[in-house]
C-alpha cells in the first residue's frame, strides 16, 4: 500500500433515522448516482452507529436502516458497482474511531455545531457518543482511505475536522498514511430548505410534516405540500439576483433547478415574470414525476428484505477487503503488537 498517492475514492453515509427527505435526496443520494456515472470506486453507508448516538428504538432502526437501504438504491445506486453497507456490519469502522478519539482533542469536538445544536442546553446529560461523533465520521472516511465525500453544506464542519484528525494522525506518527479528503459541496440544492420557513433547513427532524417532503410520500401529498410552501406576493425574477432576501422564493427555484438539472438562472430564464400561483404546480408536477419512481421502487424493495439484506452483508465483505488492512496498517503505526510479529 503506497502512502504517498492516494486513489480517488468515494465515501459517504446517512443516518437510518427515519424520514428520508428532498433534502437528503438533492443534497446526497442524487449526486452519490451522478458519481456512480464518474467510474470512480464508491462506498456508501447507513451509519447506524452515528444513529444511536441520541436514542433510537431497536426495530424503528432496523426497518430504517433497511428503508435507506432501498432508498439508495431506488435513487439509482447500482449494488455492484457501488459498495452498499450498514457501518455495523464492518467492525474496522469503530476500531479506527477509537484510534481516533485519542487522536482528536476535546476541545475539537466542543466547537462543532452540531454538538451544540443536538446537545442543547443540557450537555451533561448527552451521550458520549454524541460528543464523539466527528471522530467516528472522520474513521469512516478514512478507514477506506477515501478521497471524495459529497455532502449537504451542514456536514462541512464535520469534515473539516477529518482533515484535522488525518493531518495531526500523520504528524504526530511522523507518517503520510491518511489523505487529507476533500468535501465535494456542490450543485443547486446543497442546503434545501423547510417548505414552512426559508431559514430553516429541511430536516427529518421537523415537528411539522408540511416542512419536508419525504420519500415515502404520494404524488398528491408531494403536491398538496408544494402548494401550501410559504412563499411572498412577489412573482419570480428574471435572474438569480433577485431571489437575494426571499429566502422561501429562493429554496423553491432551487429545488425546481436541482431536479430539472438546470441552473438557476436557466430555470428564471424561462419562468421569470409569472407568480407563484403558476409556478408551484410546474414545480409540484416535475417533484412527483422524479420522486414517484422512487417511491414505488423504494416500497416493492422493502417487500423483499431478504434482498436488502443479502444486498448489506455482500457490501460487507467487499468494504472489508479494503478496510481490513488499512486497519492493520494503523495499528502498526500506532504500536500495537500484531500476529505479524509473533
Ligand atoms: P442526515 O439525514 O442528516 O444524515 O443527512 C444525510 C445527507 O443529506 C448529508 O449529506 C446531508 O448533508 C444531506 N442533507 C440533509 N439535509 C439536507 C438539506 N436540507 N439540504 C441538503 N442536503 C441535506
Ligand atoms: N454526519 C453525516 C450526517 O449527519 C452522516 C455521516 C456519517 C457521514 N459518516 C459520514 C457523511 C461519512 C459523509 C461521510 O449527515
Amino acid at each position: 500500500m503506497s502512502e504517498t498517492s492516494f486513489t480517488p475514492r468515494v465515501f459517504s453515509g446517512i443516518q437510518p433515522s427515519g424520514n428520508l427527505h428532498l433534502g437528503n435526496y438533492l443534497g446526497a443520494l442524487k449526486r452519490f448516482v451522478d458519481w456512480q456515472a464518474r467510474d470512480v470506486e464508491s462506498i456508501y453507508c447507513m451509519v447506524d452507529l452515528h444513529a444511536i448516538t441520541v436514542w433510537q428504538d431497536p426495530s424503528d432502526l432496523k426497518k430504517a436502516t433497511r428503508e435507506l437501504c432501498a432508498g439508495f438504491i431506488a435513487a439509482g445506486l447500482d449494488p455492484e458497482k457501488s459498495i452498499l453497507i450498514n457501518q455495523s456490519q464492518v467492525p474496522e469502522h469503530a476500531q479506527l474511531a477509537w484510534i481516533f478519539n485519542c487522536v482528536a482533542r476535546m476541545g475539537w469536538m466542543q466547537r462543532m455545531t452540531q454538538w451544540k445544536d443536538k446537545a442543547g442546553k443540557n450537555q451533561q446529560n448527552a451521550s458520549l457518543g454524541l460528543l464523539a461523533y466527528p471522530a467516528l465520521m472522520a474513521a469512516d472516511i478514512l478507514v477506506y482511505h477515501a478521497t471524495h465525500v459529497p455532502v449537504g453544506e451542514d456536514q462541512k464542519q464535520h469534515l473539516e475536522l477529518t482533515r484535522d484528525i488525518a493531518i495531526k494522525f500523520n504528524h504526530d506518527y511522523g507518517v503520510n498514511f491518511f489523505p487529507e479528503t476533500e468535501p465535494v459541496i456542490e450543485g443547486a440544492a446543497t442546503r434545501v430548505m423547510s417548505l414552512r420557513d426559508g431559514a430553516k433547513k429541511m430536516s427529518k427532524s421537523d415537528p411539522s410534516d408540511a416542512s419536508r417532503i419525504n420519500l415515502t410520500d404520494d404524488a398528491d401529498t408531494i403536491a398538496k405540500k408544494i402548494r401550501k410552501a410559504k412563499t411572498d406576493p412577489e412573482g419570480l425574477p428574471s435572474d438569480a439576483k433577485g431571489l437575494e432576501d426571499r429566502p422561501e422564493a429562493r429554496n423553491l427555484v432551487n429545488i425546481y433547478a436541482a431536479l430539472s438539472e438546470q441552473s438557476v438562472d436557466q430555470v428564471l430564464a424561462d419562468v421569470g415574470g409569472r407568480q407563484f400561483s403558476e409556478f408551484k404546480p410546474m414545480l409540484a408536477d416535475l417533484a412527483v414525476a422524479k420522486m414517484a419512481p422512487i417511491t414505488t421502487e423504494m416500497a416493492r424493495l422493502m417487500e423483499n428484505q431478504d434482498e436488502i439484506d443479502k444486498i448489506l452483508a455482500r457490501g460487507a465483505e467487499r468494504a472489508r477487503e479494503i478496510t481490513a488492512p488499512i486497519l492493520r496498517r494503523t495499528y502498526e503505526i500506532v504500536g500495537m503488537v500484531g500476529p505479524s510479529e509473533i
